[in-house]
């Protein structure tokens, strides 16, 4: 007979962080209504931006949806009105679509209405925004470019870990449309991602420049990493969650494979809360520690455990691993005692090179804390699958 597993995290634990959660983003309904959150914040306070331009405008929507979801209030669905209204706009009305992060832009703002609403007029900006992702890629080299114009030096041909969660915009495209040349794209990206941003010993680059020209692949550069050769975290992070999701739409088991690779690495470079570092070559120290890619790296484990045999040998690790991390970021960094907060996690880092939000709140902190609260209780969540 098979063995009766207990759930991950306890579910009073889960439901509690809910409620936390919900209170503080019902603060923050009135301030952005028409306005989004910037990327990380200042002082602990998100700065409004009006325009619609950056990549991480819709993980405010990705929050207001799983509160819809998960409480059927209807004011969540108010609050997103002007919202969806804006990433409309943002793809009629072009100018501010030369990236590949249209993937994260529109699996939680359009994505959600359609998948879950039916809308028609979000189906459409849903569609169009995976044309314009579509049409930075290059098939010779297979892979979909990152960031600024394709004729950019700086950036031609360049291909980024990150892009692993822009793929399921493509994939959902063709499940939509029944067009194949959507996923054959993300399947090729994910492929040569695979190839060249992992590396042997299973950490990644951040990012990868091909030869656009000849398919050939040239160097790797990090961007937000400590250096060209260490192993940025929430780009790792972003790999362990991607494959998984890479899987999931392609039924491809090398990327299931991978993606257990890459979360091995992670997981024996944790220090001792089980919170990482935001470079996985600090593994003790005073070096900040990103929160933000700890909670990335709980939702890529929680799809993992989606599809990984219940006898797989290192299953049993994984979920202790996620009970750990996700107590740890329950009982120590939160808001829950720091009311000025505007963020739900704190000790997060966006780019520590830069001297960017060091040490902050991240809004996509915010949101995958939140999906990875929503996974464990309701098993999964649509917008990427
Ligand atoms: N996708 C950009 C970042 O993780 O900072």
């Amino acid at each position: 007979m098979m063995e009766q597993r207990a759930a991950p995290v306890d579910r009073d634990l889960v439901l509690a962080q809910l409620d936390f959660c919900r209170e503080k983003v019902d603060a923050l309904l009135p301030r952005f209504r028409n306005s989004f959150p910037a990327p990380s914040s200042e002082g602990l306070a998100y700065p409004a931006q009006e325009e619609n331009f950056d990549w991480t405008t819709s993980f405010y929507s990705g929050m207001l949806w799983l509160l819809w979801e998960h409480t059927g209030d209807k004011k969540y669905l108010d609050a997103l009105e002007p919202h969806l209204a804006s990433f409309c706009r943002r793809v009629e009305e072009p100018g501010n679509v030369d990236t590949h992060d249209l993937g994260f832009l529109y699996s939680l703002s359009c994505g959600p209405a359609v998948l879950l609403r039916e809308d028609g007029r979000a189906r459409g900006c849903f569609l169009k925004a995976a044309d314009y992702l579509l049409a930075r890629y290059f098939p010779k080299a297979g892979i979909i470019q990152a960031w600024g114009d394709l004729n950019d030096p700086a950036n031609r041909g360049r291909m980024i870990i990150d892009c692993l969660l822009n793929l399921p915009l493509l994939y959902q495209a063709s499940r939509l449309t029944g067009r194949g040349e959507y996923r054959a794209a993300a399947y090729s990206h994910a492929r040569q991602a695979q190839k060249y941003l992992v590396r042997q010993d299973d950490t990644t680059f951040h990012t990868f420049y091909m030869d656009v020209d000849t398919g050939e692949p040239r160097f790797g550069r990090t961007a937000q990493g400590y250096s060209d050769s260490s192993c940025w975290a929430r780009g790792q992070a972003w790999g362990v969650y991607g494959f998984a999701l890479s899987f999931h739409h392609t039924g491809d088991r090398s990327f299931l494979d991978t993606s257990c690779r890459l979360l091995d690495y992670f997981l024996a470079r944790l220090p001792e809360d089980g919170v990482c570092y935001w470079d996985l070559c600090f593994t003790q120290g005073d070096e900040p520690r990103d929160s933000s890619s700890a909670a990335i790296l709980c939702c890529g484990i929680l799809e993992l455990l989606r599809h990984l045999p219940l006898t797989h040998p290192r299953r049993g690790e994984y979920e202790a691993a996620l009970r750990r991390i996700m107590a740890a970021l329950a009982r120590d960094y939160t808001t829950r005692d720091t009311p000025r907060a505007d963020g739900l996690l704190l000790h997060g880092v966006y780019s520590k090179p830069d001297g960017i939000g060091v040490d902050e709140c991240m809004i996509w902190g915010d949101y995958y804390y939140m999906e990875a609260l929503f996974r464990l209780l309701y098993g999964t969540c649509a917008y990427w699958i």
